[in-house]
């Protein structure tokens, strides 16, 4: 039995968990439950990363103190995580007593080995609120340009990065007071010093995704530099042990200790199961996770999002190897979650609260749609309404859910909820079990998305079957009892195996088929047992269809969560805090993509047969495309600005033929055309030679 311990990256404590925060912890939370089944004994992980400077700024803004604040913030984090299912073993806080002694223990041991070093800082101050500031409380005018209230890192006018420093006439956002410059020590760990060791660390091939490796490469290449990690009081955080007497307190930046809280959450953990004889909640030994010595007897995995890949493939197994710990097996990185196709918005009411979501769809909608889209690589995920809603009706409701709601009512009305004694269908149903091993392995690869695949094949092949047989046919006639027990017998088996595929994904769904399939037991391995001769119960309802007007009401609410959120929620305060880490590297894993991904786009040569205004749409033309299929696909393009109508007809353009179809106010987009510069100034359209055929793909 592998000993597997998991974390999702810690939610800060400022803000409210939404969409973005819920992939990762769903796809966490979907492999656990898959390693889980498999037998494994894994231990997933969490906790509200608590300290900062934004935190203890919000909790003065609101009149309370910071802890009050992060216990209020950490109720309602677990409360939203319990609504989507997310199933830790332990949900702890940075701000506790186990984080501050692996803190200082780690802090001690790195500085007792000489990897910690000192350096005076100058910084803008703010003389009213006597706080130093970090970038993202500095404005002024743009050294370069001259724009006023650009913030003091770059300029969003002119898109030159300058220190704060170099701001013509800084004030502070804080209180509007003009910054002075002043000095102060800083404490630093020597990241340079693990230089050999990290290039060594990354080598292993299971360690990191390839993109994060790359980009690892490229990190060493331009030079790792030392860390700063302390920052001045007042700061809500621990203080930096053994300082010199007389000096300042100083206190751990959070980033320090907000991995550390890994081990602090574990540790937490470890004292609860003291003395447990619960097999399900077994008594766990903290050194056997985390000392060096353990590497290859336990298993450590972190899923985090891209941002933060810096922190937790550089500084994070630098601290642990210099304080004589173990370093993670691997670090899975996720790209972020784009809605609708863009960045999640606030305004166009896409910045989606998990609260929200909940309030108005079912959190198991959204696992499933999650899972049909994640792979192992670095990639941005779309939720387009229209594709999540297709999804979910068609494939769970329409196939998975069809397939028990259209046999089940046989079985009951005719034998009395039984089985019949016999399988008619030993290779179908032998087919689907084999499948399970395909299921189990993309799973643990973490190719859900393939798994959700083979899953809905199965669900094909058993609907393929009914619709075959046709029960409901065959209940008509006389003499055919026995083959119609038989044919639903089948269809009830095999959703029987359908649901332990699922159950990773749908814990609820598939707990409610226990209840109507009467089992107790849906394990990985009972996939093998047909239920023969078996009792099930009544047939209730297991998914309800998504309606359109539940999407719109969620969108509706989001925009007015706009009006109830403070403008220093998640979004901002994040990139504050990643970008004050004194280093510009923490930006994207994925500027690469695989050759895999490129290969996916299909481009095809299309004949435009029709181009025409759209009415109402002052940016959109809409054209018929001839892209050698039977029927000409429909595609509207932003190129209004550019193109009269006529000016395209009868061209040869490049069109991609498998996005996803996209549903806008006026139809649906089945593909896009390609064009080229700017979209605000000038595009144009990219033609091909006459000679290019019709239908066939770019190569
Ligand atoms: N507190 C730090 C993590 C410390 S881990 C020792 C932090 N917090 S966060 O709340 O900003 O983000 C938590 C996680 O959510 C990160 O892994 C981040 O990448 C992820 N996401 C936040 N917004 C996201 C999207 N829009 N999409 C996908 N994941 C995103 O960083
Ligand atoms: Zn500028």
């Amino acid at each position: 039995m592998r000993q597997i311990l998991v974390t999702s990256a810690l939610p800060y404590a400022n803000g409210n968990i939404h969409l973005g925060h819920l992939l990762e912890h769903i796809q966490t939370d979907i492999w656990v439950r898959a390693m889980k089944a498999q037998g494994h004994q894994v231990t997933y992980v969490c906790a509200d990363d608590a300290h900062g400077t934004s935190i203890m700024l919000k909790a003065q803004e609101k009149g309370i103190t910071p802890q009050q604040l992060i216990s209020e913030v950490k109720s309602s984090h677990q409360a939203d995580f319990a609504k989507f299912l997310i199933s830790y073993d332990n949900y702890h806080t940075t701000h506790s007593e186990e984080n501050k002694e692996f803190s200082e223990l780690i802090y001690r041991r790195l500085s007792a080995e000489g990897h910690i070093s000192t350096k005076d800082v100058e910084q803008l101050f703010d003389p009213e609120k006597s706080l130093f500031l970090a970038d993202r409380f500095v404005k002024g005018e743009c050294p370069e340009c001259s724009a006023k209230d650009q913030y003091g890192d770059n300029c969003e006018v002119c898109g030159t990065t300058y220190n704060a420093t170099e701001l013509i006439n800084p004030y502070s956002t804080l209180s509007g007071a003009t910054p002075v410059l002043k000095t102060s020590k800083h404490y630093f760990f020597n990241l340079p010093e693990f230089e050999d060791f990290l290039k060594q660390w990354t080598k292993d091939k299971d360690r990191l995704q390839s993109s994060v490796s790359n980009k690892l490469q490229e990190w060493f290449e331009s030079g790792l530099a030392s860390w700063d990690i302390s920052r001045d009081g007042p700061y809500f955080g621990f203080k930096i042990p053994d300082t010199p007497e007389g000096e300042p307190d100083k206190y751990f930046y959070v980033w320090l200790d907000a991995p550390i809280g890994y081990m602090a959450s574990f540790k937490n953990l470890c004292k609860q199961r003291q003395g447990s004889t619960d097999p399900l909640k077994p008594e766990l030994n903290f050194d056997d996770y985390w000392l060096e010595q353990n590497q290859h007897k336990t298993e450590l995995y972190h899923f985090i999002g891209k941002d933060i890949v810096y922190f937790h493939a550089l500084f994070w197994p630098a601290m642990l190897a210099g304080a004589e710990y173990r370093t993670p097996t691997s670090v899975f990185a996720h790209g972020f979650l784009m809605v609708n196709g863009e960045k999640m918005s606030k305004s166009r009411g896409t910045f989606i609260q998990a609260e929200t979501f909940a309030k108005h769809l079912h959190p198991e909608y959204l696992r499933y749609y999650f899972a049909t889209k994640l792979s192992d690589k670095v990639e941005d995920m779309n939720l387009d309404f229209a594709d999540f809603m297709q999804k979910v009706n068609s494939d769970m409701v329409g196939k998975v859910v069809n397939i028990a709601s259209r046999s089940a009512g046989f079985i009951a009305k005719k034998y009395d909820g039984m089985l019949s004694e016999t399988c008619a269908e030993p290779e179908l149903v032998n087919d689907i079990v084999r499948t399970g091993e395909e299921i189990a392995t993309a799973y643990e690869n973490r190719e859900f998305s393939r798994a959700m695949r083979l899953i809905m094949q199965c669900a094909d092949k058993a609907n393929e079957y009914i619709d075959s047989k046709k029960p409901w046919s065959m209940a008509k006639e006389e003499g055919k009892e026995q083959e119609v027990q038989q044919v639903c017998t089948v269809a009830i088996n095999i959703f029987r195996q359908l649901m332990v595929y699922l159950a990773p994904v749908l814990p609820e769904l598939t707990d409610n088929a226990k209840a109507f399939l009467n089992l107790d037991n849906l394990s990985f391995a009972s996939r093998h047992d047909l239920l023969l001769g078996h009792q099930i119960n009544k047939f209730k309802p297991l998914m309800q269809r998504i309606e359109q007007s539940q999407i719109d009401a969620m969108i509706e609410d989001s925009k007015q969560d706009l009006e109830t959120t403070p403008t220093s929620s998640v979004a901002t305060v994040t990139n504050d805090i990643k970008s004050s880490s004194n280093n510009t590297h923490d930006t994207a894993a994925n500027d690469y993509i695989e050759f895999d991904d490129f290969a996916k786009v299909e481009m095809t040569v299309a004949l435009v047969l029709n181009c025409k205004y759209v009415e109402g749409a002052d940016k959109l033309l809409q054209f018929t495309l001839d892209i050698g299929k039977v029927q000409p696909i429909n595609v509207f393009s932003g190129i209004r600005k550019f193109y009269q109508p006529d000016q395209l007809v009868n061209k040869k353009v490049i069109c991609v033929t498998n996005l996803a179809p996209r549903k806008m106010k006026f139809g649906i987009s089945e593909g896009m055309i390609l064009s080229s510069g700017d979209p605000k100034t000038s595009l144009v359209v990219v033609t091909v030679p006459d000679d290019c055929k019709v239908g066939d793909k770019l190569a």
